[in-house]
């Protein structure tokens, strides 16, 4: 059901000061900041291996990410694992009682569909399922 981890988000107060830490220290090649405006998020990610690192700063501080900001600071967010069906994968755990964010797909950066698992129901771990745009 779960292919990889696809990402782990950052949460990020300035994504260029964080870009550039990882490009000059770590040789970090980062894609074009893109926004996320139904997330109030902008974000960008480099590649480790299989997996990528994802850098999320908030557009506005009511935003699920500003908010986490504010109240945890900047460090470790989510983990994104990369998922075939999305739809048929939160109808499962739908069935099996699993607290969800989101009940229906939504839209990600880079033409992803995703949708969030709360925190609660994952052992205190916000995770994110996402679908690769199908070539
Ligand atoms: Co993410």
């Amino acid at each position: 059901m779960l292919n990889r981890i696809y990402h782990l988000g950052y949460a990020v107060e300035d994504i260029e000061a964080a870009s550039i830490f990882y490009e000059e220290n770590f040789g970090a090649v980062l894609g074009e900041p893109e926004v996320v405006e139904e997330q109030g998020i902008v974000a960008t990610m480099f590649r480790v291996g299989e997996s990528n690192i994802e850098l999320v700063q908030p557009t506005r501080p009511d935003s699920p990410v500003g908010k986490f900001l504010a109240k945890r600071g900047e460090g470790f967010h989510h983990v994104a694992f990369e998922v075939d069906d999305l739809s048929g994968t939160l109808a499962e755990l739908e069935r099996n009682g699993v607290e969800l964010i989101d009940e229906e797909p939504r839209r990600g950066a880079g033409g992803t569909r995703v949708a969030f698992v709360h925190p609660r129901g994952a052992f205190g771990v916000l995770t994110e399922l996402v679908e690769l745009p199908h070539a």
